[in-house]
């Protein structure tokens, strides 16, 4: 634990946690993978004032009980910094797993995201109850026992330490603390896959797109405040118009933006409905305000409430095929610290029935005809046009509804497969495909990638982070 209040400890922690490639010692089957549908419900949590108060911790508290608790849970969380803020505060994220330090070969990681808009920080305090939550019922409750068993767990509590801690308790509108330390709203400061971001990259969006592109998570929440809702990509579209500073402008906005839709479209409305439906009250759409739109049954496409460029779900669906969805949790942004209970019991049992969406749907393997991996092989399920690329060991995973489908697999130097499986409700579809090696040679005139249509090449390139964005 002392390594871990040290630089060194925490560059020796950061190498354990991205570079341990220790595949025959972490391989797991996932044949006998229960499908949480089988499970008691998770039991409420019981908060233990003396672990975790429901009062808001600043920067240092944060970083106290997080350190507390991966010093006294060492078997559970592990505790690492993907950066620091501009003012120099770290980017703490906590993994809850039952193997908090190895990516477990063939099982999920996932995600939730606190406090992007520092004024907005009911999340980031119920992302440290969902910590002490997980550690303090993994031995007690069957449910997260499996949740931990199967999946690896990240928390970055807040995204935004800088404007959290210019922000006012008590203050449900306005804009003091949303910004990071240089005014830079840091969900409109990612690649947009609809329009030219030239927004600056900021450290702390710079941390997070790093982040992504080590571990591929299949699933993320993305927490803000200020309405109640559960929120959809895209949030951009390709003919919105940007409103400056008109209030005239966003109001026209608010009420004549139209949907815009993924390919996955059932899937992310499906994903919304769970986190609305196991809320206390986010799926009866009440309005925040008269004011303010009511959304049927608690969830809403981004681009039809107001859309919006560079925002952080709809890079992590497009860049990197995972599902991240956008969790407005409370209408006050900045609520009193006594209503925080309350905002607990309303959240607790969406945070975790979401998370346990990551199971559902198609996973596997694609194999060399020796049976190696093959990494960066690129997935589409037909009629899903936004693709996905395996792990260094192969893995994939995709969040489908129960149905038939089709999916190709394509990887430089082998003949592209098309294969079809069934979906069902009660457990996800174990999938391994082995590609042969291509017939052609690379470069030559029929090679694989070069008959490709036109529109496979382009949905490579935008996986491809390295490349320069797809917006030219
Ligand atoms: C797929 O491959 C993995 C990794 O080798 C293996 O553990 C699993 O049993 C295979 N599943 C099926 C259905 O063949
Ligand atoms: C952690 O796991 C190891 C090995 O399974 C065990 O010996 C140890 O007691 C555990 N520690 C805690 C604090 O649970
Ligand atoms: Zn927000």
């Amino acid at each position: 634990m002392i390594l871990r209040n040290t630089i060194a400890g925490q560059l020796v922690l950061l190498l354990l946690i991205y570079g341990r490639h220790t595949l025959l010692s972490s391989a797991k089957t996932v044949a006998n993978e229960q499908m949480s549908l089988a499970l008691p419900e998770p039991r409420a949590y019981l908060p233990d004032a003396q672990n975790l108060d429901f009062v808001y911790h600043d920067h240092e508290e944060l970083t106290r009980f997080l350190r507390a608790t991966s010093a006294r849970y060492p078997n559970l969380t592990a505790l690492y910094s993907i950066g620091k803020s501009i003012q120099g505060r770290d980017l703490w994220v906590m993994v809850v797993s039952s193997s908090p330090y190895e990516h477990m070969v063939g099982k999920p990681d996932v995600k939730y995201v606190g406090n992007i808009h520092g004024n907005e920080p009911v999340g980031r305090e119920m992302l440290l109850h969902l910590i002490q939550y997980f550690v303090s019922s993994y031995n007690t409750d069957q449910y997260v026992k499996w949740l931990l068993d199967n999946t690896r767990i990240h928390i970055l509590p807040t995204m935004n330490p800088d404007g959290y801690a210019v922000s006012k308790e008590g203050t449900c509108d306005g804009g003091q603390g949303r910004y990071n330390a240089r005014g830079f709203d840091l969900n409109r400061n990612f690649p947009d896959y609809f329009k030219q971001n030239n927004k600056r990259g900021q450290p702390e969006t710079d941390a997070v797109k790093d982040w992504i592109s080590k571990i591929q998570f299949v699933l993320s929440g993305s927490l803000h405040g200020g309405a109640l809702v559960a929120s959809y990509p895209y949030d951009n579209t390709p003919n919105s118009r940007i409103c400056r500073s008109s209030a005239l402008c966003a109001m026209f906005q608010t009420y004549s933006a139209a949907p815009s839709l993924t390919p996955d479209d059932d899937v992310f409305k499906h994903l919304s409905l769970v986190y609305a439906r196991n809320h206390a009250k986010m799926s009866r759409g009440v309005a925040c305000k008269s004011a303010t739109p009511a959304f049927e049954n608690g969830i809403t496409n981004g681009a039809a409430w107001y859309p919006l460029t560079g925002g952080m779900q709809d890079f992590n669906y497009v860049w990197y095929g995972c599902m991240e969805i956008t969790l407005e949790i409370s209408c006050c942004k900045f609520p009193p610290a006594y209503e925080l209970k309350k905002y607990w019991e309303d959240n607790q049992l969406s945070l975790i029935k979401f998370l346990a969406e990551a199971h559902r749907g198609v996973q596997g393997f694609v194999f060399d005809p020796a049976g190696m991996p093959i990494e960066r092989a690129s997935i589409k399920i037909k009629g899903r046009d936004v693709g996905f690329q395996t792990t260094k060991y192969g893995e994939f995973w995709r969040i489908l509804l129960p149905g038939y489908y089709k999916a190709e697999v394509f990887a430089e130097g082998y003949a592209p497969r098309e294969v079809e499986f069934v979906i069902v409700e009660q457990h996800p579809t174990l999938l391994n495909v082995t590609l042969q090696a291509s017939k052609y040679i690379v470069g030559s005139i029929g090679n694989a990638a070069a008959r490709k249509p036109k529109k496979e090449r382009k949905q490579r390139h935008l996986l491809n982070d390295e490349l320069p964005m797809p917006n030219e």
